[in-house]
């Protein structure tokens, strides 16, 4: 599959124009955001979209995200915008911030998977808003195939599409999970929250006030997102979750071969990591651990991990967006 390398920083203008003429004629690109990579198609061009769910596995019950470059190119898009919306666009866009309104009939019904409402995003990345820039409104989820981990550098990209797409080559990705997605849709209700990401809830609620709480994988939800199934971001080995000491006991005990280990901050020590055939450390702060955490899937899983054992991070809010991965990643259905 033709893999552009693309200055992150200063994309070379020429190729951000090749890309934007792809797009403009109906084809897939995926590109870089500040949270993962990105499969993008023309918003406005519903045949472009049905590409995407073809390319991605994905049942077109799950609706699109539709990515602009700025505030300005997303009020035509919705039928109302909310005061609130505006607060929250000037505090945070570009930014891993999704906010959900009333779709405008210039949206297919196939981006929003027939819902009256859409998703729209401005992404911080200077390849991301040079390409919006010049090609227009674009549905892109995540570039990976339905219910796998989502990719946060090209080759991830390249592994799991497959040739259907060109790949705008950007490095690794900073924020590394996917947007915090809000419902500001029906104004007689407070905003709901209906995904936890890679904006954290502190930042949100400093401006919305409490949100209607978002839901457990398994449990029920006072708003519906579809899309939101429990299965998630999975590798394709079985995840366990333990806290240390039940960490130490399960490396003692039988497991399945290989067995994949991620450690939280500090080493184990070396007997205890010796069990494992792969570990791999990450950071113990909230956002240097969501960079890091699906590439290290990513690479678990490639070397073919039966099972990985994951160290628990904390409960607190500020790891929310990390908890809700872990625990997408770990249920089976
Ligand atoms: O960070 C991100 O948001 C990445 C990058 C590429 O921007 N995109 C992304 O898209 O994660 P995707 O398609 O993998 O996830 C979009 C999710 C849907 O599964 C759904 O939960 C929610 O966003 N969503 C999108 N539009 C919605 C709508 N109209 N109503 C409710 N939920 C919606
Ligand atoms: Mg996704």
């Amino acid at each position: 599959m033709p893999r552009f390398a693309i200055d992150a920083q200063r994309p070379e203008p020429a190729l951000i124009e090749r890309a934007a003429e792809r797009l403009r004629a109906g084809e897939l690109v995926a590109f870089p955001t500040e949270t993962v990579y990105g499969l993008g198609a023309n918003a406005l061009d519903a045949r472009a979209v049905a590409k995407i769910y073809a390319a991605k596995g994905r049942p077109s019950f799950n609706p699109l995200i539709v990515h602009v470059h700025d505030h300005s190119a997303a009020r035509p898009l919705v039928r109302r915008w909310p005061a609130l919306a505006t607060r929250l666009v000037e505090r945070f866009w570009p930014g891993p911030l999704t906010l959900v309104l009333a779709r405008d009939p210039a949206i297919p019904e196939l981006v929003s998977a027939g819902l009256d409402t859409v998703g729209l995003r401005a992404p911080d990345h200077p390849v991301a808003q040079a390409l919006l820039r010049a090609a227009g409104p674009c549905a892109a989820p995540s570039a990976n195939r339905y219910q796998s981990i989502s990719p946060t550098t090209a080759a991830h990209v390249a592994r799991s599409l497959g040739p259907q797409a060109w790949i705008l080559d950007g490095g690794p990705t900073r924020v590394g999970i996917e947007s915090t997605v809000i419902d500001l849709s029906d104004e007689t209700q407070a905003p709901a929250l209906l995904r936890l990401g890679g904006l954290p809830l502190a930042q949100l609620e400093a401006l919305t006030g409490p949100l209607l709480r978002p839901l457990a994988p398994s449990g029920t939800q006072a708003r519906s997102s579809p899309g939101q199934v429990g299965r998630h971001y999975a590798p394709s080995g079985e995840l366990e979750r333990l806290a240390r000491p039940e960490l130490l006991a399960a490396l003692a005990a039988p497991q399945p071969a290989p067995l994949g280990l991620v450690l939280l901050g500090d080493e184990l020590g070396e007997g205890a990591t010796a069990r494992a055939a792969h570990h791999l450390r990450l950071p113990a702060d909230p956002e240097g651990y969501a960079r890091l955490l699906y590439a290290a899937l990513h690479t678990l899983d490639e070397l073919g991990c039966a099972k990985i054992l994951v160290e628990a991070v904390p409960e607190s809010r500020a790891w929310a967006a990390v908890n809700d991965r872990l625990e997408r990643a770990t249920v089976v259905v």
